[in-house]
Formats: structure tokens, sequence, C-alpha cells
């Protein structure tokens, strides 16, 4: 049986992802939205704990195998949905996991005494990813952190400050490679309104016939 596809939106807090995922979601007949992190469940609150609790402390490795953790709590339900022709539209996944821990290690104290060199490194970052359904498409969208700071606020969550973003934001130019890559499409939504974005997303999902139920089977970060 034809399954759905699973199509990814990420980028910077506030770039509008989780508007467009909403709207994305209602465009297609069968489809279900999945949020990461999942804050509702037994993972998902503990790194709901972290992200609001300046005061609970976790090593950053343990925050990063964490939020894979909460991943891998919805993987049966992703395919589930997948295999029984749903589309999938994730708003976050891997690439917020790389880029996030990847910003701390440029972030890193040279006069740090223990070395957290895993935090800089790619294919230790990926690690508990792998195994994971790979998107079918990532839309990752992209403007200047000079229009997002005009947007509605930042609440006081770890990772809403905008020295840590602009760092966030190289470190996923940095992983997310459109020419080894073609899952992925980096889309300036710079200086466009709600409607325009979701016109120029949908265009990218129909060029590359995202929209359609296939045959192929679900690939594997
Ligand atoms: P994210 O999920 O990436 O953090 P949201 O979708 O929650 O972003 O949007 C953040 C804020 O910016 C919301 O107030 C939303 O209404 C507004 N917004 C989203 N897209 C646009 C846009 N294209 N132009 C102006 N404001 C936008
Ligand atoms: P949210 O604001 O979209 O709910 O995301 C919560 C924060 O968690 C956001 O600052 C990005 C961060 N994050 C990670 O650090 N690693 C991850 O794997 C994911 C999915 C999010
Ligand atoms: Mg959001």
């Amino acid at each position: 049986m034809p399954r759905g596809q699973l199509i990814l939106i990420e980028g910077l807090d506030r770039s509008g992802k989780s508007t467009q995922a909403s709207y994305l979601a209602s465009k297609f007949p069968q489809s279900k939205l999945i949020k990461f992190p999942d804050r509702s469940t037994p993972i998902g609150k503990l790194i709901n704990e972290y992200l609001t609790n300046k005061s609970f402390s976790l090593s950053d490795q343990s925050a990063h195998l964490l939020f894979s953790a909460n991943r891998w709590e919805l993987n049966h339900e992703i395919q589930t949905a997948l295999n029984d022709g749903f589309f999938v539209i994730l708003d976050r996944y891997i690439y917020s996991g790389i880029a996030y821990t990847l910003a701390k290690h440029d972030d890193d104290d040279e006069s740090r005494t223990i070395s957290d060199s895993q935090l800089g490194d790619v294919d230790w970052l990926i690690g508990p990813d792998r195994g994971l359904p790979k998107p079918d498409l990532t839309l990752f969208l992209t403007l200047d952190l000079e229009e997002i700071s005009k947007r509605k606020g930042w609440g006081d969550e770890r990772y809403e400050m905008q020295d840590f973003q602009s760092k966030v934001k190289q470190c996923f130019l940095k992983i997310l490679n459109t020419e080894t890559d073609p899952s992925i499409s980096i889309v300036d939504v710079g200086q466009k309104s709600i409607d325009e974005v979701s016109t120029l997303l949908w265009d990218v999902i129909e060029s590359k016939n995202k929209h359609v139920l296939i045959n192929d089977p679900i690939s594997y970060i």
C-alpha cells in the first residue's frame, strides 16, 4: 500500500515553523502534526523542566540524548501513520537536535578543564538519531535575525537569547547541505507574509512531488 510522506519544517525560534506546520497539515486530507520536543511524554516532561527551569541542570551531552530519546518515543507513531497513508508534518526534528548542541560547542569557553569535544562532533551528535525515519523533505525557514527579533517576544526559556540564536543559525547552515542531500530545501522567508510563506512552501512541495502518496520504502537516518 502506498505511504504518506514525512515533511519537516525547521528553523530558528519565531521563524514561523508552528504557523506553517499547522497550515500545511490542514492541506492534506489525512495528516498528523508532530512537534518536537513533545513535552507530554515521560522524557518530554524532563525536557520541559530543563528548558523552563534554569536551575535544573543537566550536562550538555545528557540534554542532547534526551531530545533524541524524545524522538524515539514517537518513532512507532510516525512510522505507523506514514504506512497508513498519513502525511506526517514535523515541527522541528533531528536538525534542531544537532544545531542547538553544536552551537553550545561554538560557545565553548577555552578555559574549560574538562573536554566537551563531543559537542562539536557532528558524527557523535547524529549518532543517537540513527535509525529514525528520515524526512522525505526538510524545509528550513531562514530570515534575518533582525526581522525575527521584531516578532512577538520570546519567553524566558533556555536558548532564547539573541547571541545564541545567531550561533544556532550558523550551525543549521553548516549541517544542512543541499548539494549532497536533495531532500533539504533552504527557503528564504524574509519580508514575506504568513500567506506568502505558505504559498512558497506549497510550491516547493508540489515541485518535488511531496504531496502525493508514494511506494518508496521509508528511509532512515
Ligand atoms: P516558531 O514556531 O518558529 O517559533 P511561530 O509560528 O510560533 O514561530 O511564529 C512566531 C510569531 O511570528 C507568531 O506571533 C506568528 O504569528 C508570527 N509570524 C509567523 N510567520 C510570520 C510572517 N511570515 N510574518 C510575520 N509574522 C509572522
Ligand atoms: P520549541 O520552542 O520549538 O518548543 O523548542 C524548544 C527548544 O528546544 C528550542 O529552543 C529548540 C530546542 N531543541 C533542542 O535543543 N534540541 C532538539 O532536538 C529540539 C527538537 C529542540
Ligand atoms: Mg513553534
